[in-house]
């Protein structure tokens, strides 16, 4: 479980919150859908969320565990893709999940025969061995979503997990995402991918100008707006000023 409490990020001395006082809550096995415009604040919270940044106000909690107060707790329980791969280049896709699985203290039995069931998963058993700076962009997405699962995290935290899939990969990764939720985890990820958030999500948030918009299941939104989509649903909500109208309320 997730639970965003009043979040709020300033950065530096911006007079502008990046993220306005967040408040969700995201049950176990659910997939949740975290939408917004370029700026929005999605990445903002989801490194609160993950310990990367420090909220200005607000709580975080992950499992009923403060992200703040006790961050090493709360690291244990979440599996992190970050929207960049800049990863360990000179290790091999191996290296790398056990430079993982050590960090996590996953025990050698557990490593080999999750690290071997997601290589399989994801296709990428062939390149294990070889080292990720000779891997394709989609290629690093993947042994990153793998190394986020290597310790079998109950929450899953991936920021923009579709951008460099090829639809292949794309469709592994939902396929992973929705069977996980299955099991009792909760995943959260934020996309542009509209289509996908539709198809994929329990719930979904839309966020603009750092704050929550809408939230809903994708059907009952587009049905109680009376739009035809989700994508029409999502451009007149965050169209330039929305946000704003919201807050002059
Ligand atoms: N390190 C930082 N220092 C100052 N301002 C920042 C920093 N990171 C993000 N911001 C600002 O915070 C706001 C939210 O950015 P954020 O990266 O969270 O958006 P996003 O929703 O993830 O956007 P995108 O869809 O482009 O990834 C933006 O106005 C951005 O300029
Ligand atoms: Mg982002």
């Amino acid at each position: 479980m997730i639970e965003f409490q009043g979040a709020t990020k300033i950065y530096g001395k911006s007079d502008k919150a990046a993220l306005d006082h967040l408040s969700l809550k995201i049950g176990d096995g659910c997939v949740y859908g975290f939408l917004g415009p370029n700026g929005a604040g999605k990445t903002t919270a989801i490194r609160l969320l993950t310990g990367a940044l420090r909220a200005t106000e607000g709580k975080i909690l992950v499992n009923g565990i403060d992200v703040a107060l006790e961050p090493v707790a709360a690291k244990r329980l979440i599996g992190f893709v970050p929207d960049s791969q800049e990863m360990y280049d000179k290790l091999t896709g191996w290296e790398y999940l056990n430079f993982m699985a050590d960090i996590f203290g996953v025990s050698s039995e557990d490593r080999k025969r999750r690290g071997e069931k997601y290589l399989e998963v994801f296709e990428m058993t062939s390149a294990a061995g070889d080292r990720i700076a000779s891997y394709s962009r989609g290629m690093k997405q993947k042994i990153a979503s793998i190394g986020a699962l290597i310790h079998n995290p109950p929450v899953w935290v991936l920021d923009e997990p579709m951008v460099g899939l090829d639809p292949r990969a794309s469709f592994l990764l939902k396929e992973e995402m929705k069977r996980r939720a299955q099991e009792g985890a909760t995943v959260f990820f934020s996309t542009h991918v509209l289509e996908v958030a539709e198809k994929l999500c329990d719930q979904v948030g839309i966020i603009n100008h750092g704050r929550l918009v809408m939230e809903g299941r994708p059907e009952e939104l587009t049905h109680r707006q009376g739009e035809e989509s989700l994508e029409e649903l999502f451009l007149e909500l965050t169209e330039t000023g929305a946000g704003k109208k919201a807050e002059d309320q």
